[in-house]
């Protein structure tokens, strides 16, 4: 086996997306498209990995850390952003994958048909990625000889109206001999209706060179939106992929009532057995167990959820709740870096944040955790089998013992301990016969003219 490395070029500034964030970190199923091209080439275990970024764009090299990033301090184009990745890739004895991080839909498989192509006994110095978009407008084409070999790529701008009718276009995706990339980048020039160093003239460079080259079709395998280049394109390509998720959660055996209303993450994980309701979203970094029901209307992110546990109608987990098996999460509550033990319920109307609450314990409707103090946050710890009820405000740092009952409109703000019962709220007071008076003293005061 020989090397594999890895340049992804995500300096452009995306000007089309008409937008401050850099291109490649708007996000498709609540994950960059960085984050995609960087996941799917993490399976080919690359020796080295590279990240052509432009100046300042901090966050997007924070987003593909431990992977070093280098600058191309101007966008001149996919040959000089490459080009600008030459020290920090040097030698490689094996393949150079280039790819571009506005085109997410690259799968693995497809990377490594790229790679064995190019190590294959005929040793083409440039392998590119074939694609048939149905509207090639914009794209690169392949523009190959009578016997259909390739001979040069040219971009959309600079092709005539008989290249333009080409449907074979340039996916962006190249697989290069590392022997010769760099030469094969040195040669490159600008003379073209951008004035731009377009790595696709390596293509016609490779040959004058004497080495051949070679082109991969993509076989399905891709989503069909290639290059993401605006905000319509952006909206495009995540109903693409929604679907596609929505697709592969039912293959895995997710029942979906209303599978079009269903929004989920690229890294959304089911068990088996999960029924999800019409209307519910699943934000990154979300695991549902077996049998787990959503249902309609609820918005989940950052939560592990367990078995047979039930969430919704209109619930709302966010980042850090993790769900026992079988709890519940009905209507209206909210949780937040809360852990609910095994059978915990929390049916009606609630906000738990910064908690931990015990098994089989009962949160009564309107129950809210005082977590933050305008300052600081503060934890809710409450034992197994606690009931709480309604209308309690758990005034945190507070902790409930196991087994405590909490009476309804409380507001607790020192520790109970273990089987206690505490009612912190205001005591009723009964005026026998109050009421025949009052009524009598305003209906008279009424009267007066
Ligand atoms: C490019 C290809 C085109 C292909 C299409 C597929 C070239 C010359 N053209 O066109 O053949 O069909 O992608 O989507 O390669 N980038 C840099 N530095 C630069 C310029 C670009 O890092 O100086 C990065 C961008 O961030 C982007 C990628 O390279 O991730 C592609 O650049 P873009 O300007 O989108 O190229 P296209 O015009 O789409
Ligand atoms: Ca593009």
């Amino acid at each position: 086996m020989t090397e594999i490395a890895a340049i992804v070029l995500a300096a452009g500034k995306g000007t089309r997306m008409k937008s401050d964030l850099p291109k490649v970190m708007h996000r498709i199923a609540g994950r960059s498209m960085l984050g995609h091209v960087m996941d799917n080439l993490a399976q080919l275990k690359p020796s080295k990995l590279v990240v052509v970024i432009g100046p300042g764009m901090d966050d997007v090299a924070a987003e593909v850390a431990p992977h070093p990033t280098v600058i191309q301090a101007e966008q001149l184009g996919t040959g000089h952003a490459v080009a600008a990745a030459r020290g920090a890739v040097g030698a490689v004895n094996g393949t150079v994958l280039v790819l571009f991080g506005d085109a997410p839909f690259v799968a693995a498989e497809t990377m490594s048909r790229l790679v064995a192509r190019r190590e294959a006994a005929d040793r083409p110095a440039v392998v590119v990625l074939g694609v048939r978009p149905a509207d090639p407008n914009g794209y690169g084409r392949l523009i190959t000889d009578p016997k259909g070999n390739l001979i040069r790529i040219v971009e959309h701008r600079d092709a005539d109206a008989a290249e333009r009718a080409v449907g074979l276009c340039n996916s962006g995706v190249m697989a290069i001999d590392g022997g010769v990339l760099w030469s094969l980048v040195d040669a490159i020039g600008n003379a073209n209706a951008k004035q731009e160093y377009y790595l696709t003239d390596a293509i016609a460079i490779a040959q004058r060179m004497g080495r051949s080259v070679a082109v991969v079709e993509a076989d399905g395998k891709e989503l069909p939106l290639i290059g993401i280049n605006s905000k319509v394109e952006l909206a495009e390509a995540e109903a693409i992929c929604q679907q596609a998720l929505r697709r592969r959660a039912m293959e895995n055996g997710v029942t979906m009532i209303d599978p079009a209303s269903v929004f989920l993450s690229a890294d959304t994980v089911f068990g088996r057995d999960v029924v999800i309701g019409p209307n519910v979203v699943i934000g990154p970094g979300v695991t549902v167990g077996d049998k787990v029901e959503l249902r309609a209307f609820s918005h989940v992110e950052g939560a592990a959820i367990a078995a047979g546990a039930l969430i919704g109608p209109f619930a709302r987990l966010r980042a850090g709740s993790k769900i026992g098996a079988g709890a519940h999460v009905g209507n209206f509550v909210e949780t937040k870096n809360a852990v609910l033990g095994e059978g915990a319920k929390a049916n009606h109307l609630s906000y738990l944040g910064d908690a931990e609450i015990g098994a089989r314990s009962n949160i009564g409707a309107g129950t809210i955790t005082c977590n933050y103090d305008g300052f600081v946050k503060a934890k809710t710890t409450i034992g197994a089998g606690v009931f709480v009820g309604s209308n309690t405000a758990l005034v945190a740092p507070v902790t409930v013992g196991e087994g405590a009952l909490i009476a309804a409109g409380s507001v607790v703000t020192r520790d109970v301990a273990p089987d206690a019962m505490v009612v912190a709220r205001g005591q009723q007071v009964e005026k026998a016969g109050w009421a025949v008076k009052f009524r009598a003293a305003r209906q008279a005061l009424k009267k007066k003219p």
